[in-house]
């Protein structure tokens, strides 16, 4: 499958009918690997719960302590990802977190969103260095930072409540230094990408 063109825009308020929809559906693509939270899936993820969250990530993104972004692919919505817990100062640092919706993986999605996402951070965002934290399960995930040049750095053991229990956790992480021209333009040498 080929993903289409993937581009990052920021979330808004009109999402609410993508993003619940998707979600809905995709309780079992997502939920094994997403923080526990009380409510059901369906409470959690059904319309009037995108405002709310819409309205937190804002209030996080305008004091530069979030960058959140949706995901398209060829115009849809497909995903999101997130730059969270941004520290200036002499870290300069961020985590990266994303999903991709079921009906668009399997094209390399979040490979172009993470290259793009980075290329943002290490650019425009003056950031220096990014950390990813992935369940040792999730494959697909740790095939994503590693394709993108992300180094596993370690293993957070019983690091984070997700999907009912403390799970173990790899530690990832890129810094600036390790981009070279950029990993969008990387992905664009190495042929899995071109420019529009
Ligand atoms: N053209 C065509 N096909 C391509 C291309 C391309 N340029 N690039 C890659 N592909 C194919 C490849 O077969 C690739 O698999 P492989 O290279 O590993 O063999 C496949 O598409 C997958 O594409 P990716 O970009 O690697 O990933 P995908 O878009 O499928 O999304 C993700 C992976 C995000 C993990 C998805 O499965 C998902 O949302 N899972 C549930 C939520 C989740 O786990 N989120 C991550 C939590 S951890 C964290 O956030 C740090």
């Amino acid at each position: 499958m080929r993903a289409g063109v993937v581009a990052l825009r920021p979330i808004r308020l009109r999402d609410a009918g993508d993003w619940s929809q998707i979600r809905q559906r995709d309780q079992q693509h997502l939920e094994r690997w997403e923080p526990t939270a009380p409510g059901s899936w369906a409470d959690r993820n059904g319309f009037w719960s995108w405002p709310p969250q819409w309205m937190a990530l804002r209030g996080l993104a305008r004091r530069g302590q979030s960058l959140p972004f949706v995901i398209t692919a060829d115009g849809d919505y497909a995903g999101q990802i997130t730059l969270g817990n941004v520290i200036r100062a002499s870290l300069r640092s961020a985590w990266i977190g994303y999903w991709v919706s079921s009906t668009s993986v399997d094209g390399g999605v979040a490979t172009a969103a993470v290259s793009l996402l980075v290329d943002h951070a290490f650019g425009p965002a003056g950031l220096h260095r990014i950390e990813a934290t992935v369940r040792p399960e999730n494959e697909p995930s740790i095939r994503v930072l590693t394709k993108t040049g992300f180094r596993q750095e370690g293993l957070f053991q019983r690091y984070l409540d997700v999907a009912g229990d403390w799970r173990d956790h790899l530690c990832f992480a890129i810094t600036a230094e390790e981009t070279g021209p950029g990993l969008v333009a990387r992905l664009v040498q190495e042929g899995r990408a071109e420019r529009v």
